[in-house]
């Protein structure tokens, strides 16, 4: 049961754009699905058994447009939000990805334009990127060990092509990059020190992310988790770390730094220590649905309305709508028991935008 909110908690809006959810949080982020494809099968996001050669993708007909993508992301920036994040499925293979960036940097108010990918074709896009206005990049990587890594992603190769891509990031001044590693218990969870060790010393920043139970379809069990706080300890036996001082608001993950200057480590923690109470995300799947919350099951059609002429005012209207009944906490709200036997009808990772 959702509790009631304390509409009394909730702030005054500072500025007339600025919506607030039922909870008093703000939209300050956007994650944009550009492409519900990828190039792997991690099983904990695409498990092949699902997303075989017959599964039936979306057509591009049915992806938002990149002028329609830029439209939305204009009138959300309207309503608060400063942070821009291209995700996917893959975003790398959408095709002249670079023009959406270039794009979105002219809109007034965005802060902050960033990409999340599994980093295989970085190398050949990342000085492109940067010189039409990406700031920032995610890369994710599970082990440096090429069966673990294979084992993560599906059976695919490609962990020389990652690498390469982490260090074109680095040339291009796409830094701090940060590399997002999901710990699967019993099988990369052994490889992690020496993912860490690899990168303490750079520019590069190591977070460790708790296997979800995003979507439906990825076996998700609680045992299969690692906690953040068993990682720490592991970590602890090897290298002094402090907590770094409270999280951003906003912020996703708890951050340590070595104590011998070498870096820091984040902890994304949505299972042991969710962080809906601050969570200002909002999502735009790749086939134009907006979603207020990762664990959704239902979001608002944004492409009919695009494609039948919609003026900004009546878009506007509609995420504002969307984002002022918003109520999601769903990671605080898990009980493991219920999300292996009752599994809410969720909207998969790839589709919605990690
Ligand atoms: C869905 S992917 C999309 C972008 C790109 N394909 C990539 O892998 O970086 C975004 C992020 O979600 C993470 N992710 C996917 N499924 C997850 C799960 N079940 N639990 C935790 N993180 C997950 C991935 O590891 C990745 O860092
Ligand atoms: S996590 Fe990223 S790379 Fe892996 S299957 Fe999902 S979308 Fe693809």
């Amino acid at each position: 049961m959702h509790d009631e909110p304390d509409m009394s908690a909730v702030p005054a809006l500072p500025d007339r754009g600025l919506v607030r959810d039922r909870l008093g949080r703000p939209m300050r982020d956007l994650r944009i699905s550009v492409m519900d494809r990828c190039n792997f099968r991690c099983p904990y996001c695409m498990p092949r058994e699902t997303f075989h050669e017959r599964y039936r993708f979306l057509k591009s007909s049915e992806r938002l447009s990149f002028e329609e993508i830029a439209r939305t992301a204009r009138v959300a920036v309207g309503l608060g939000v400063r942070k821009i994040r291209l995700t996917g499925g893959e975003p790398l293979l959408r095709a002249g990805l670079a023009e959406l960036v270039a794009e979105i940097s002219t809109i007034e108010g965005v802060d902050d334009i960033a990409l999340t990918t599994n980093g295989v074709l970085l190398a050949n896009h990342a000085a492109e990127l940067k010189g039409n206005g990406l700031h920032r990049v995610t890369v994710s990587l599970d082990s440096l060990d090429e069966a673990v890594f294979e084992r993560m992603n599906g059976g695919f190769g490609g962990l020389h092509q990652v690498l390469d891509g982490i260090e074109a990031a680095l040339e291009a001044g796409l830094g701090p990059v940060k590399v997002n590693a999901v710990v699967k218990r019993g099988v990369n969870d052994h490889t992690v020190l020496p993912l860490l060790e690899r990168f303490r010393g750079t520019a590069v920043i190591v977070r460790l992310i708790e296997f979800m139970d995003v979507g439906n379809r990825n076996s998700w069990r609680p045992d299969a988790v690692v906690p953040s706080s068993e990682l720490l300890d592991s970590i602890r036996a090897r290298w002094p770390v402090s907590a770094l001082p409270g999280r951003i608001r906003g912020e996703v993950a708890e951050r340590y730094a070595y104590d011998d200057g070498a870096g820091e480590i984040g902890f994304i923690s949505s299972v042991t220590a969710p962080f809906c109470g601050d969570c200002s995300r909002a999502r735009l799947s790749s086939e134009g649905v907006f979603y207020t919350c990762l664990f959704a099951s239902q979001g608002t059609d944004l492409r009919s309305p695009l494609r039948a002429g919609a003026a900004d005012d009546e878009l506007l209207a509609l995420i504002r709508r969307a984002w002022t009944g918003r109520d999601d906490r769903y990671s605080e709200l898990r009980d493991p028991k219920d999300a292996v036997e009752h599994p809410l009808r969720k909207i998969e990772m790839h589709y919605i935008g990690g």
